[in-house]
């Protein structure tokens, strides 16, 4: 019988491979088990999420992509505990998530900032409610702001940052809390191509330099790429794992990474898994609507 072979065979190396089976050895970090989710809309049950397992492995940078609408942000915010599931169970190291916990960190989108808080507050926030004096918040969330480079900004309002300031300063405050983990539901989304790049290598150094397991969703295929260990791929409708790739690139990632012919196979193949091509009855369907469209309008005919 022939042996299937996977398309990026040729890429994993013997040193990327015996890197991926060390992770694949570590303690786990989160554990999805048979996790179900449906919403009520209308009066109707969607399945949203249907039977995900799942593993994350300590200080593992884990990314999550898929088709809009195929439960990332629901998941995560399962895992955040912000949400509850019928079936299933999510365990960050041992322990049952059964509602929102220290021991995770979320970063959004959208800048969850306090905005009536200067960026030293909002890094201290998280501390002195946990019981830490002010002056020993302090001096953490200095540390926390130099390591972004943001001393300058100690005593700035969000509103005078800019965006990816502003997200430096959500990633460490989520951070100084010292969760196990960290959830960002497609954090760089809202940044222009430059900032973004910028944002991915602050991102990589930060993990690379504390114990800290990554759970990031994007839709964008190379910050996956560019970011991940694993990569995560659902499919839509009900919401479940396609595949689960471990990706064929050295660490650590550099610029040219992005340049390199690993980079593009891997591109290729995330690519038509999570954009299958189009069918050409699909595009019989879509050309039958252009006439229809050319057809039925009441535009006059220019010809
Ligand atoms: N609170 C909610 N009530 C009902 N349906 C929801 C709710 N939140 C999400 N959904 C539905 O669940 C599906 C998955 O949504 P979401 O997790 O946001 O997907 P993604 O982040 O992958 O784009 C979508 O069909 C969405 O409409
Ligand atoms: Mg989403």
């Amino acid at each position: 019988m022939l042996k299937h072979i996977h398309p990026l065979a040729a890429w994993y190396t013997p040193e990327i491979k015996d890197r991926n089976a060390r992770i694949l050895q570590r303690p786990k970090a989160l554990t999805i088990s048979n996790l179900h989710k449906t919403f009520e809309h209308k009066g109707k049950k969607i399945n949203v999420l249907n039977s995900i397992d799942f593993t994350a492995y300590k200080r593992e940078f884990v990314c999550v992509v898929g088709p809009s609408g195929c439960g990332k942000s629901t998941l995560a915010r399962l895992i955040a505990g912000l949400e509850t599931h019928e079936v299933g169970a999510i365990h960050i190291d041992d322990d049952l998530v059964d509602g929102p916990g220290p021991d995770r960190g979320m970063v959004f989108q959208s800048y969850s900032l306090f905005p009536w808080m200067t960026v030293k507050q909002n890094v201290m926030f998280g501390l002195t409610e946990s019981g830490m004096s002010k002056n020993s918040a302090e001096a953490e969330a200095f540390q926390w702001i130099d390591l972004v480079g943001l001393e300058k900004f100690a005593n700035a309002y969000p509103h005078q940052l800019s965006g990816g300031m502003k997200q430096r300063v959500a990633i460490i405050r989520a951070l100084a809390n010292q969760p196990k983990i960290l959830l960002m539901d497609e954090p760089f989304a809202a940044l222009d191509p430059q900032n973004r790049l910028k944002m991915q290598r602050y991102l990589l150094e930060i993990w690379q330099n504390i114990d800290i397991t990554i759970f990031f969703i994007t839709h964008d295929l190379d910050e996956a790429i560019y970011l991940a260990d694993r990569i995560l791929i659902l499919e839509a409708n009900p919401g479940r794992v396609q595949e689960t790739l471990s990706v064929p690139l050295p660490r650590p990632r550099k610029e040219e990474t992005l340049l390199s012919p690993e980079f593009f196979a891997t591109k290729e193949y995330l690519e038509k898994l999570v954009h299958p091509p189009t069918t050409e009855v699909d595009m019989e369907d879509k050309l039958s609507m252009v006439r229809m469209v050319s057809v039925n309008s009441e535009v006059p005919d220019i010809f």
